[in-house]
């Protein structure tokens, strides 16, 4: 039996009809750019997350960058992220030209660590005039966490810290759109909680595009208007450029399919649940727990259903190489996300960090390891990947 690690056609058949009609009216209007899809869109998306301002734009990177940009961080800024996560999460504050500062992760949710952020603060920085200054006497500017496989950080102490030592909070919101949280006992979307929150549509996203697309959110209307402009090159009248910004357009063709797909949002990311209390307790059953180990849910029992949403579902082991090889000849697709941390990416070299500064986080990339994961991913396909796990640790 072949099992894909992602497989969404059954979902593209269930909406064909509704897209098809969607994009037929984009076309016959022949409006591609900042048509009224694109408003629809981002109404909708506000209204969803909770958020009073959406501003769509052209991929999650753009979205990060654009931010940043609109922020006029850059040169002698440093921006805090984590160490593990896709590579535009760092790659976009060093392309704004401010220097990435990265911290460990907690194991066991693979997000940013509060514990080694506050160390880090404690050991490298102080205050100057109101500002946080680090060893290389650059000012901490933002704290860009990343809400990791659909699991939010830990946002009380994400938003403790950024309060306490006066920095700006943008959420890397990316694979996390709906996913909750219980911020000062109040539940609140990802994306929605810091000064900024970026998403991504990539198409294998929970809610995903049919090509790139991104979304900020943010509560301050100046803001919000400062991103529409970012989003045109900076350019205010026409032709007329404020500030430098980019081509950072979510294009009207895209707006339409997702404005079709985000009502059924919520429903895919609960069936993504189900499919992961699955395998957790088919895992625990045949005490499969005890070899590799399995995601958590910090936050289940608060009462929130989107308490995860399950983009992805990371197991590990010291023995993932092995068990890959083995669900791979078993035709079980996998991915690892991610093979480096970022401070092991080649480009980021130049920021001095050696092997063993983030031992979780070097660790987690060694062991974890996704499976199978999407809404409709039959029972009998998650149970031939259990078998086929279980064979492996015989
Ligand atoms: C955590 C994270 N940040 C940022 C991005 C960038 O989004 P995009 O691929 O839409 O540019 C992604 C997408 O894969 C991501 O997973």
């Amino acid at each position: 039996m072949r099992v894909r690690l992602l497989d969404l056609s059954e979902q593209y058949r269930a909406l064909a009809d509704e897209i098809r009609a969607a994009t037929d009216e984009v076309l016959a209007s022949q409006r591609f750019i900042l048509g009224p899809k694109l408003g629809e869109f981002e109404k909708a998306a506000a209204e969803y997350c909770g958020a009073p301002h959406a501003v769509g734009v052209s991929s999650g990177t753009d979205a990060l960058l654009a931010v940043l940009m609109a922020l006029e961080i850059g040169l002698g800024d440093a921006v805090i992220t984590t160490v593990y996560s896709f590579f535009a999460t760092g790659g976009c504050i060093a392309r704004v030209g401010a220097t990435p500062v990265f911290i460990d992760i907690e194991p066991d949710t693979y997000n940013i660590s509060a514990a080694a952020l506050k160390r880090y603060i404690d050991k490298y920085c102080h205050q100057v005039e109101g500002k946080l200054v680090n060893e290389n006497r650059q000012t901490i500017t933002a704290l860009v966490p990343a809400h990791l496989f659909g699991l939010c950080c830990d946002m009380n102490e994400m938003l403790g810290v950024a309060r306490e030592h006066n920095f700006l909070l943008i959420e890397d919101a990316a694979q996390a759109i709906g996913a909750e949280f219980p911020l000062e006992k109040r539940a609140a979307k990802a994306g929605t909680m810091g000064d900024a929150g970026c998403f991504s549509f990539y198409p294998s996203k929970n809610l995903g595009a049919a090509g790139d697309a991104g979304l900020i959110m943010c509560h301050n209307e100046q803001f919000a208007e400062r991103l529409r402009v970012c989003r045109q090159h900076g350019m205010e009248a026409r032709y007329q450029h404020q500030f430098i910004g980019g081509n950072f357009r979510l294009d009207e063709l895209q707006a339409a399919i997702l404005k079709v797909k985000l009502p059924y949002l919520d429903n895919w990311s609960a069936a993504r649940r189900e499919a992961a209390k699955f395998y957790t307790s088919e895992f625990r059953r045949v005490g499969l727990d005890q070899k590799i180990k399995l995601p958590v849910e910090p936050y289940a029992q608060t009462g929130l259903t989107n308490h995860h949403i399950y983009h992805q579902y990371v197991i590990r082991s010291t023995r993932r190489d092995d068990l890959r090889e083995h669900l791979s000849k078993h035709e079980i697709e996998t991915a690892i996300y991610y093979p480096l941390a970022l401070h092991e990416q080649p480009c980021f070299e130049y920021l001095g960090y050696k092997s063993g500064d983030f031992p979780e986080a070097e660790r987690a990339a060694r062991e974890s390891l996704a499976l199978p994961m999407y809404p409709e991913i039959s029972r009998e396909a998650q149970q031939y990947v259990i078998n086929c796990v279980a064979e492996c640790f015989q």
